[in-house]
């Protein structure tokens, strides 16, 4: 079956359950079979991030508690400096957290070593940034494929992957051109397609529609929620905007580096969203 969302068919990526035709994680990184940290695709308990730069301290995030059970499109949603970014961070194993523990996938990341989270990144997570990150000298179909040609996968296995992700992405055609002869929202798609190589089942999404003007941003908001529908994985998108989280199931709201509550935002538009999230931030 064909689904069209937001004018791309995101059936054709494939069901995590069914993504034979993908490059497939690594013998031994530890797909695991069912989540741990409470059955929940993300869990964080007391989570604290402090940093420290040139004897200041600025406290990130103070105890954070979340969980999201997934599959589904989620938001976490705060004001400019609420640790939002940090957090999102910390999911990604980018950084590690002073005190606290955090359980992505069935992996509990503060018990892990550098070398098995560099290996859950790279084959178990896709991350998604405002900023595309994408690089500028390779073309759309090369940034796809890049993950993948770092850790030594075969070239054809990773051309037939790269060309399905790029086709369903609405990219056809666009996979000889560079990010500079792309659009923003064909950037963002080749950066999404980079991020969805493994077929991970954890996709998290820092403002990703930050450049993109309102059109795109609807359709990659849409995009992504088609994603998270038919591949069955969740979605974590980090935003400030209430149209972007009125198109997730659910809004964990961030305030001053915890979580002070959530909003149940199916159904609600963007000025539902809002006024919930303004009654929250009012109350908490
Ligand atoms: N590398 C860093 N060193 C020092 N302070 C930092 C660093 N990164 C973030 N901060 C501070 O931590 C706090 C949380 O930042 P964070 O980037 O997580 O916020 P955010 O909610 O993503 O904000 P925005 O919506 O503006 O992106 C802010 O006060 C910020 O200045
Ligand atoms: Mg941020």
């Amino acid at each position: 079956m064909r689904v069209e969302r937001g004018g791309i068919n995101v059936t054709a990526l494939g069901s995590h359950a069914s993504s034979e035709s993908g490059p497939r994680s690594a013998p031994g990184d530890g797909r695991p079979g069912g989540d741990s940290g409470s059955g929940a695709v993300i869990r964080c308990s007391g989570v604290h991030k402090t940093y420290r730069t040139a004897g200041r301290e600025v406290r990130a995030l103070r105890g954070v508690d979340l969980t999201i059970d997934g599959p589904g499109f989620y938001a976490i949603m705060g004001a400019s400096g609420s640790g939002k970014s940090t957090l999102l961070h910390l999911l990604a194993a980018l950084d590690a957290p002073d005190r606290g523990e955090l359980f992505v996938s069935g992996h509990a990341l503060h018990t892990m070593t550098e070398r098995q989270l560099t290996n859950l990144r790279r084959r178990n997570l896709g991350i998604v940034f405002q900023q595309f990150n994408l690089i500028p000298t390779l073309t759309a179909r090369e940034n796809v494929e890049l993950p993948g040609a770092l850790a030594g996968d075969s070239a054809a296995g990773l051309r037939e992957r790269s060309e399905a992700l790029l086709a369903s992405l609405g990219l056809e055609g666009r996979g000889d051109h560079r990010p500079d002869a792309l659009s923003g929202g064909e950037q963002q798609r080749v950066a999404i397609a980079r991020a969805l190589l493994y077929a991970p089942r954890v996709v998290l999404a820092d403002e990703p529609t930050g450049n993109l003007d309102s059109v795109s941003a609807e359709k990659l908001w849409r995009l992504l929620g088609g994603i998270a529908q038919e591949q069955q994985i969740t979605v974590v998108m980090v935003t400030h905007e209430p149209a972007a989280a009125a198109h997730c199931a659910r809004v964990h709201v961030l305030q001053d580096g915890a979580v002070t509550g959530t909003i149940e935002s199916e159904g609600l538009d963007a000025a539902g969203v809002a006024t919930r999230y303004q009654e929250l931030v009012r109350t908490a």
